[in-house]
């Protein structure tokens, strides 16, 4: 999958990031995406005192960078000063003032993330220190900070704070959405909803359930949840006390029904209020479908639960294929390398005893070493794919192995440009050297062939089947459909019904 100046500075395979989900998270997710390469967040705002040493925990599952996260608009210093001591070296920060935890991040080394929900807020954190920022439209699940969606956020803040990098969350949950936020100007992708509805999340069973049956508008936005955290708010699934609430006409805070009625309970019994901002974990027990249920409107592409690492390949996979949908230069050059492989082919199999050393003149090459000079150009094409450009001419060798040769040289440029390696050169670079230079030796073979008496038939070329990805001499069997009435006279083509 394709890297991004956020994997260097985080030392990350994928810039794919598991969004912190409240107590949701704990070490077995987070290690789980960072062993997976990309970045696990482990939420530590609400766990208390040496609690907090889940850092350590996580740092005994995973060899990985991974990060810890805290929700500031309390005073979480102590925590902070744990974690760090622990030896964390990511810290993200969400809803408040950053810049005293971003000072006491970089004494420690640590990179600190800052969560905006606005373009003055991700500028006000990037004077405070903020090495990222992460775009959190208003489509995303739990606590939203702004107003605006992720896809006029992200490419907002990303030009109001380059060269900074922007991290684009909410709405994302499928390998399009990472692509998407990617074109935005993104350098990676927040995933919060897709991570809850993961085996390891420490969400409530029915949470999960619900998630993985609930569409896009059956999360709403509101600051109905806010025993615990006040004014502030957040995207949730509508349950029945949502609908409760909706139904006895939204009353305000203070007047709304059954408040301070206790729902569920933790495991040491202290209860669980109704319109607690506390989501229902797998600890809870108790009417848990009444709690508060966490989601982004992405929830519409969760459709199971699944072990984290299985969604980061999910994730990988689809991102690569969404990426190949979008980078139409590079589809359109591998399909010229192909169409090369078939034209190829054809001159190249079923040559004729002796046809390599054939010459037609003194000053004309023999087909040996045309083939020899085109294995070179797609060793040529390979070192400027790669950022190493070299030419070096090659010396004719027999027909059969000068054209796996040819071959095996094609499908290396192939398979670079099917990887996600960056191409070190322009698509066009590649075309117009060794591609439109090897169609036309193809074609030069073709003649010499028939002033050797053994003429390739034509055919039309538009209708062969190209594929991509097809680039040895097995590309598709030639096809005849056009013949030459008589060897003298002008050159008639006909159409011919063909089963070759
Ligand atoms: C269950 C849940 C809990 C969350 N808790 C936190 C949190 O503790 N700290 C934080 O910075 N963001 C928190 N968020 C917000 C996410 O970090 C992220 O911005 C959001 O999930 C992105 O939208 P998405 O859910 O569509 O992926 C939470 C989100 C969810 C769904």
């Amino acid at each position: 999958m394709v890297r991004t100046v956020l994997c260097d500075l985080l030392g990350i395979d994928v810039p794919i990031i598991q969004a912190p989900i409240g107590s949701a998270t704990g070490p077995e997710l987070v290690a789980a995406v960072s062993n997976a390469g990309g970045l696990g967040m482990l939420s530590v705002t609400w766990h208390t005192g040496r609690d907090t040493q889940a850092s350590a925990e996580t740092f005994s599952l995973t060899t990985r960078p991974f990060g810890i996260n805290l929700v500031i608009n309390n005073d979480v210093h102590d925590k902070l000063e744990i974690c760090l001591e622990e030896g964390v070296k990511i810290v993200s920060l969400f809803w408040g003032e950053p810049g005293r935890y971003i000072e006491t991040s970089h004494r420690a080394g640590a990179v600190v993330i800052h969560s905006a929900g606005s373009v003055a807020e991700a500028r006000d954190a990037v004077e405070a220190g903020a090495d990222m920022i992460v775009a959190q439209g208003w489509e995303a699940g739990g606590h939203v900070r702004g107003t605006v969606s992720t896809m006029v956020l992200v490419p907002t803040i990303a030009d109001a704070i380059a060269p900074t990098p922007v991290i684009a969350a909410g709405g994302i949950a499928d390998g399009r959405g990472i692509a998407a936020a990617l074109a935005l100007g993104a350098s990676g992708a927040w995933l919060g909803t897709r991570f809850v509805a993961s085996e390891e999340a420490r969400a409530h069973e029915i949470y999960k359930q619900r998630l993985g049956s609930a569409h896009a508008d059956d999360t709403a936005y509101s600051e109905l949840f806010d025993v615990g955290w006040e004014n502030a708010p957040h995207r949730a699934l509508r349950n029945s006390t949502y609908k409760m609430w909706e139904s006895s006409g939204s009353l305000p805070s203070g007047r709304r029904p059954n408040e301070g009625e206790a729902v569920a309970q933790r495991p040491d019994g202290t209860p669980v209020l109704r319109y607690s901002s506390s989501m229902p974990t797998d600890s809870m027990s108790g009417d848990v479908e009444a709690l508060v249920m966490y989601a982004g409107q992405s929830v519409e592409l969760v459709n199971e639960t699944r072990p984290a690492a299985a969604i980061m390949e999910q994730l990988k996979t689809e991102s690569e294929r969404a990426f190949d949908r979008a980078d139409g230069e590079r589809q359109f050059l591998r399909h010229a390398i192909s169409t090369l492989a078939y034209r190829a082919g054809k001159v190249l199999r079923d040559a004729p005893a002796g046809f390599g050393s054939f010459k037609i003149g003194e000053a004309s090459r023999t087909p040996a070493q045309i083939l020899a000079h085109m294995g070179d150009l797609f060793d040529w094409a390979l070192s400027m794919a790669i950022g190493k450009e070299k030419w070096s001419d090659s010396e004719p060798i027999a027909w059969d192995e000068g054209s796996a040769r040819f071959f095996d040289a094609l499908g290396k440029v192939d398979d670079h440009l099917a990887s996600s390696l960056p191409l070190a050169c322009s698509y066009g670079k590649i075309f117009q050297g060794p591609v439109a230079d090897a169609l036309t030796h193809v074609g030069q073979l073709a003649m010499l062939r028939r002033l050797a008496g053994n003429s390739v038939r034509g055919e039309n070329y538009s209708r062969a089947e190209i594929i991509v990805g097809r680039v040895g001499p097995e590309q598709s069997p030639g096809r005849r459909e056009f013949d030459r009435e008589n060897e003298t006279g002008p050159i008639i083509f006909e159409r011919k019904e063909t089963s070759e």
